[in-house]
């Protein structure tokens, strides 16, 4: 009899059933093995610190939901880690040798057993009597075997849960690196295209320049060859930008002085600035901050940030930027009050070609950001939503170079 128990829990543990059918089947080769008349499955949620009912066979009387980690006849197994066997002394009380459950009216005898391996301990397993039950020392032996069985089910449930979860980080890894590689792919078609785009628009730009030399100024064509120059230097600036972005062309590091590159960069805006009633506020750093940088690819990096900060005031607003030094590093701050960044783009704006603008390229945060890369630096984006958005680009420090003044 005892044997054929064992057989059926392990053939049991080899079953494809999920955990609370594989349980509540336990229960039941339990129930039939002694002389209880409710057997409950409770398992511990560590985090919630309580003891969820699992799976259960027999009667339903009495039958408690959840246990306080602490609380009832499953708090003390757990305190014991080992099996605590009560009796009822007065019929009416639901506390007993010490033990507060109300999970025991109505029952006079009661055995619960923790399910537990070396290290942790997964729960319960609760046997209510309504008589007094009398348990043979081979069954005894049979129902800590058993305990053993349901706790190795629970241990292979966790396993295979932690195993899917495994699979699917690992699968989302999988696809973003599949995405990354079709992005790298695109990179060299964009670089081809770019430069089999630029040598054609050179001489388009250099042909419509002779044109318009041999127009001369009076000319009433005048208006639209300079239209056609200034679209071809937009073209070409877009050009270079692609191309800048996709080789990986080395910085030319000199060193410089990081307030003079941003004063260049604020000088090129000033028009614009106005243009769109743009108040800029400047806390550079009174002294000099020495850099290590490759100056005009710099530029364009504070360039696309400030174009960006610039669309997004089209109705005026306030930029401020300030330099300081920062922990041993030179920071630019460069903050709008555009209205900022919809969260769900947050996590794609440094994607190439991600533009939420009808005329956008999608180029100019990726660009910046392989170059300040590449400068062995760092941006980070304080987005608030509504307001505005704040680009910090943190760079080596060189050291304090002596003050212009
Ligand atoms: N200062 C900013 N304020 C609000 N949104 C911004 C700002 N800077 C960047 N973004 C968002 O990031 C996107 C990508 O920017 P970018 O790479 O420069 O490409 P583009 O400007 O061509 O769209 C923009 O389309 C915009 O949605
Ligand atoms: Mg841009």
């Amino acid at each position: 009899m005892e044997y054929d128990i064992i057989e059926k829990v392990t053939e049991l543990s080899l079953s494809g059933l999920r955990l609370d059918a594989k349980l509540a089947r336990a229960a039941r080769l339990l129930l039939d093995a002694v002389p209880y008349e409710q057997c409950v499955f409770y398992i511990l949620d560590p985090e919630k610190k309580v003891f969820e009912k699992k799976a259960f066979a027999g009667e339903e009387i009495t039958l408690i939901e959840s246990y306080g980690e602490t609380q009832g006849l499953p708090g003390l197994v757990k305190k014991k880690k080992s099996p605590v066997e009560i009796y009822k002394k007065d019929p009416a009380s639901t506390v007993w040798e010490g033990v507060d459950d109300a999970g025991l009216k109505g029952y006079k005898s009661a055995l619960a057993y923790p399910l537990k391996d070396k290290e942790n301990f997964f729960g319960v397993v609760y046997l209510k009597s309504a008589r007094k039950a009398e348990v043979s020392k081979m069954k005894r032996r049979v129902l800590g075997i058993m305990a053993l069985q349901a706790s190795s089910f629970i241990k292979c449930a966790d396993l295979a849960e932690s195993h899917e979860r495994i699979h699917r980080e690992l699968k989302e890894i999988e696809e973003r690196l599949a995405s990354s590689e079709k992005l790298m792919a695109l990179g060299d078609m964009a670089a081809t295209l770019a430069h089999e785009i630029r040598n054609p628009l050179i001489s388009i730009g250099g042909f419509v320049g002779r044109l318009k030399k041999h127009l001369g100024p009076g000319s009433p064509c005048i208006p639209y060859v300079d239209q056609v120059l200034k679209e071809v230097g937009r073209l070409e600036k877009l050009m270079n930008g692609v191309t800048s972005f996709v080789k990986d062309s080395a910085v030319n590091l000199r060193p410089d002085d990081l307030n003079g590159i941003m004063d260049e960069v604020l000088e090129i805006f000033e028009d614009e600035f106005t243009a769109h009633g743009i108040q800029v506020k400047k806390a550079f750093s009174e002294v000099s901050i020495g850099v290590e940088v490759d100056r005009e690819q710099l530029k364009i990096a504070f360039d696309n940030l400030i174009v960006n900060a610039i669309q997004s005031m089209e109705h005026g607003g306030v930029l401020q930027l300030s330099t300081s030094l920062e922990g041993g590093r030179a920071v630019v701050s460069i903050a709008d009050s555009g209205g900022g960044i919809e969260p769900r783009n947050l996590g794609f704006i440094f994607n190439p070609f991600f533009t939420t603008k009808t005329h956008g390229t999608g180029l100019g945060l990726p660009i910046t950001n392989s170059i300040i890369l590449r400068h062995k630096g760092a941006i980070e984006v304080e987005n608030n939503p509504g307001v505005g958005v704040t680009f910090r680009v943190m760079l080596p420090y060189l050291r304090q170079l002596r003050s212009a003044g």
